[in-house]
Order: structure tokens, then C-alpha cells, then sequence
């Protein structure tokens, strides 16, 4: 819950304008993703986890249509309060959160003497712990409360500048404003701040550009408080992971991993084995029942929800897929928006396009591709086959190099694909077409090497193959020939 001093109420401001730049992308910095949700997500979800009712204020400039509309459309945040407030040219952070108290949500701050909570949009590791401890009340003397970190490597980080090696914080200074004795400092600023709202409302409008970057810089309200004789309260936070700040492909990266670290831990500890953490990658969203092993190399994403004791192999890739209970998905498979049933055989190499189904105790072998298809319970497809907008029933059999031909080059009714019905026992030979529409009654058999382009009726037997025609000693006769 949110640790607040009921005197003091506090609102959230997030700063996610900026034209990341050194991303080098189209895309606006704070879509991108990492854990399968964009940066902006990681923050908001943070910081609503404490304080789910806290008035936030979103600050959009590039790609601002695109933030705002991503952020709207997820369910997760309807019930949040949220405001967007526009900054029209980015010229820095200070600048965002003067948008920001300028707007109505600012003077909403200033008028009910809240504490403002400002984060950056690009910090997706921070934990929960960290925004309730920024949210504790700022005292009397306090105009705002910093977040330090100590770095190994504190490269392109705002340095704090101490009265002495560990007096008072007099300044914070950014990488290219500092001086080669400053960059040695290995405390950064984290760009997490508390501030209380009529400091911040003050500060931001004395805020000069007269630095390297000719931006106006949020940090420099820390040496207007020293200045002007307020303390600056110092959080000194010593996991240097969870500020890790993503700025270009390889931070993304490095920010990717740290979280997929995270997310392998989380779900270890509830019961599922992964036989090398290091190679496997697993979203946030995805959900695990007790004792899955899950081997080298699986990618596991979206909403894909894996059953008890369900083996997931080598190289699996999975997408909003759901796994039955002890159902074993072998190397190489690949699937996506599908359900594999309970105690289900899938693989290797199998391609379960979306909207498949595979029935409990079925077998889907290499090689096999499904689309929109659903194979009933204890159902074998185990070999070589392409099954597309088919409905097969229960205990089927399907012989090695089955093809639905779902596709005969029209599009009527906005309909390209026709429908294959294959009902429950139907025995299905080798190297057998369906030319769909067609349906193919339960119990009947299909030879091997039929092409089936009339249905078939319960119980029947289906040849459609030319007949066999043996001539006696003819390969002598052509081999003289030749
Ligand atoms: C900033 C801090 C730095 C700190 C680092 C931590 C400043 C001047 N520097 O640097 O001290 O160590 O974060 O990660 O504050 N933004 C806007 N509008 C703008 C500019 C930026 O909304 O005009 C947003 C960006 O979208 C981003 C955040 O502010 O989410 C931080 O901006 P960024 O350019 O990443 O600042 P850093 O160089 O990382
Ligand atoms: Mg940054």
C-alpha cells in the first residue's frame, strides 16, 4: 500500500517526451520493449502498485499519439487517474515538468500542497520497494527528496557534487557539463525525485539553458535548494540494476536481460525448472503451474500459461500459447495463439499456426503444420503433414504426408479457405489429399494415396487412386531397348 502521510497527498509525474535519439528508431523510446511490454509500462505498473490511486501526469511530446493511445488501450491502467500533458519541443527535462506543473494537473498539485513524485519513463527496472520509499513525507525544512546511486560505471550519468566527500548534496552535474575531476564521482542521480509542489512549481521557472546540451535541466533544482538554504533529502539506493536507464539498443538490451533474469528467478522459485536460465526467455505475462521443465533456448511469450509438469524442449517457441498438464512439446516447435491439451505430443519441429487446437493425449509429429485446425483427443498426425481450416474428431489416424488443399486460388464472400471434416476413428493412409470442401464420415477408411474430393461416408472405404497394372517382363524389354 501506499506509504503517504495522510497531510500530504501525492501525485506522480512521468517524463516520457524525450526524442530518444540515441535509439536511433521511428519509434518513440518509451515503446519500446523489453519483457514483452513497452518501458513506459514497467514504470506506470511500479508506481501503481503503490499508489494505484495517485493523480499521474504522463509528459508526451514525439510519437505522442502512439504513447497515449498505447497506454489507454490496456485494461490494466483504465481505472488509473491519468492526465497527459503535451510538450511541444523537447528541450529537456526540466522543460517536460514545467509543462507539466503549468498544466491544470500541475496547479492541481500546487493547490492541494502535494508531493510530486517525478520519475522518467525510461527507468523499466525500478521495483515497487523503491517508489514507496520515494513516496515517504518530505519534513519541514525538506524541498526534496534525490535518489542516488554508487556505479561501477557511471558513464553519461548526472554526478552529485557534495559539500566535501560526504557532507550535503550541493548540485548535480551531467556528464557533459562535468569536469574530468567530476566524472570520477561515482554517485549518480537517478532522475527520481520528490519534490514538494510549490519548490518544483518555483524552481522550473528559474531554470537557464546555459549548458552544454542548451537544455533546460531538471536536476539544477538541487543546487537551487542548496542555494537557497532547503535540504535535499538523500535516498541512497545500492542495487545498481534496478536504475539501469535505457537510452540506445545496447542499454535496451542489457535492460532486457536483467528483467528476463528476473522474470526465469521469479518463476524457479515457484516450482519450474529451467534447465539453463541463461538462454531461456520468458515475458512477464507468461504463467507456469508447479514442476514444468523448461529446456535450453525455449522463448516463451505473450499470454502463454504452461501446465503441471508439462515439458517444454530445446528451442521451443511459444506465443500466447496454452500448454496442457503433462503435455510435451518437443524440440524446435513452434506455436502461436494455439492450445496444446493435456498430455499432448507436439514435435519436434512442429507449426502450430494461430487458432490451432490440439486435443488431450494427441500427437502431433515432426514436421507437421497446423492452421486453424483442431485435432480431437488421442488423435495421431505424426508425420510430415499440412492440416489447414480442418476439423478432425477423436482417435483419428493420420498417415505420414497428409495435405488439406484448403485453397483453390478464389475468394468468395470474402472467404478464401474451405473447411476439411474428418470425423472420430478415421483411419487416413499415407500420402492421402483432402480437396476441401469435404467431409469424411466417422470409421471410414482412406487408402493410401488417395486424392479425396467427394465426401466419404461413415464406415466407407475411399480409394482414389488409378489401379495398378503389372506387365510381365516388360523391363527386360525396355532395358534391351535402351
Ligand atoms: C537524465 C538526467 C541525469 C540522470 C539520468 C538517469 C537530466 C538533465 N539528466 O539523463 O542526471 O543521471 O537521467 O537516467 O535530467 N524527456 C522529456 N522531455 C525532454 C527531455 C527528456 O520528456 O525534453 C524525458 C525522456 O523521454 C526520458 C527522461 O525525460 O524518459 C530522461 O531523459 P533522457 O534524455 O533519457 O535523460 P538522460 O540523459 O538519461
Ligand atoms: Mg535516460
Amino acid at each position: 500500500m501506499l506509504v503517504t502521510h495522510s497531510k500530504t497527498p501525492s501525485g506522480v509525474m512521468i517524463l516520457a517526451a524525450g526524442l530518444g535519439k540515441r535509439m536511433r528508431s521511428e519509434l518513440p523510446k518509451v515503446l519500446h520493449e523489453i519483457g514483452g511490454e513497452p518501458l513506459i509500462f514497467h514504470v506506470l505498473s511500479g508506481v501503481l502498485e503503490s499508489a494505484p490511486t495517485a493523480p499521474v501526469c504522463i509528459v508526451v511530446g514525439h510519437g505522442r499519439e502512439q504513447v497515449e493511445s498505447r497506454v489507454l488501450a490496456d485494461p490494466r491502467f483504465a481505472k488509473a487517474d491519468l492526465t497527459f500533458v503535451h510538450q511541444p519541443e523537447q528541450k529537456g527535462t526540466g522543460h517536460a515538468a514545467r509543462c507539466a506543473m503549468d498544466s491544470q494537473w500541475g496547479s492541481r498539485m500546487t493547490r492541494t500542497q502535494s508531493t510530486v513524485l517525478v520519475l522518467p519513463g525510461d527507468l523499466p527496472l525500478i521495483p515497487a520497494s523503491l517508489v514507496q520509499q520515494m513516496f515517504a513525507p518530505l519534513a519541514r525544512n525538506e524541498a526534496v527528496r534525490l535518489l542516488t546511486c554508487e556505479l561501477t560505471d557511471p558513464t553519461g550519468y548526472g554526478r552529485i557534487v557534495r559539500r566535501g566527500k560526504q557532507g550535503s548534496v550541493l548540485r548535480i552535474v551531467e556528464e557533459k557539463d562535468a569536469s574530468a575531476r567530476e566524472k570520477l564521482i561515482r554517485e549518480v542521480g537517478a532522475s527520481i525525485y520528490s519534490f514538494k509542489a510549490a519548490f518544483l512549481k518555483a524552481g522550473l521557472q528559474r531554470l537557464s539553458n546555459k549548458n552544454a546540451q542548451g537544455e533546460y535541466y531538471l536536476t539544477d533544482l538541487i543546487a537551487q535548494a542548496a542555494r537557497s538554504g532547503k535540504k535535499t533529502d538523500v535516498l541512497r539506493w545500492s542495487h545498481e540494476e534496478d536504475l539501469r536507464g535505457v537510452n540506445d539498443p545496447w542499454e535496451l538490451a542489457q535492460a532486457g536481460r536483467i528483467l528476463n533474469q528476473r522474470c526465469v528467478r521469479a518463476s524457479a522459485l515457484r516450482g519450474v525448472r529451467f534447465i539453463d536460465p541463461s538462454t531461456t526467455w520468458v515475458d512477464l505475462t507468461v504463467e507456469f503451474d508447479e514442476g514444468v521443465v523448461v529446456h535450453p533456448g525455449a522463448i516463451l511469450s505473450g499470454s502463454t500459461k504452461i501446465g503441471r509438469g508439462a515439458v517444454i524442449g530445446p528451442r521451443v517457441v511459444l506465443e500466447d500459447v496454452e500448454v496442457g498438464a503433462g503435455a510435451n512439446v518437443k524440440a524446435g516447435t513452434i506455436a502461436q495463439s494455439s492450445r496444446i491439451g493435456d498430455g499432448a505430443q507436439v514435435g519436434p519441429y512442429a507449426h502450430l499456426r494461430p487458432e490451432s487446437v490440439v486435443g488431450e493425449k494427441a500427437k502431433i509429429g515432426n514436421f507437421v503444420e497446423l492452421k486453424k485446425s483442431v485435432i480431437g483427443d488421442r488423435t495421431s498426425v505424426a508425420h510430415l503433414s499440412y492440416l489447414g481450416d480442418a476439423t478432425v474428431g477423436k482417435d483419428v489416424n493420420i498417415g505420414c504426408g497428409f495435405v488439406t488443399c484448403n485453397f483453390d486460388g478464389r475468394v468468395i464472400d470474402g472467404q478464401r479457405k474451405h473447411r476439411t471434416v474428418i470425423g472420430d476413428n478415421v483411419f487416413l493412409g499415407s500420402d492421402c489429399q483432402t480437396i476441401a470442401p469435404v467431409r469424411i464420415g466417422d470409421g471410414a477408411y482412406v487408402a493410401s494415396g488417395s486424392t479425396i474430393t467427394e465426401d466419404v461416408e461413415p464406415e466407407a472405404l475411399a480409394i482414389a487412386r488409378s489401379r495398378q497394372v503389372n506387365k510381365p517382363g516388360y523391363a527386360r524389354k525396355l532395358k534391351g531397348k535402351s
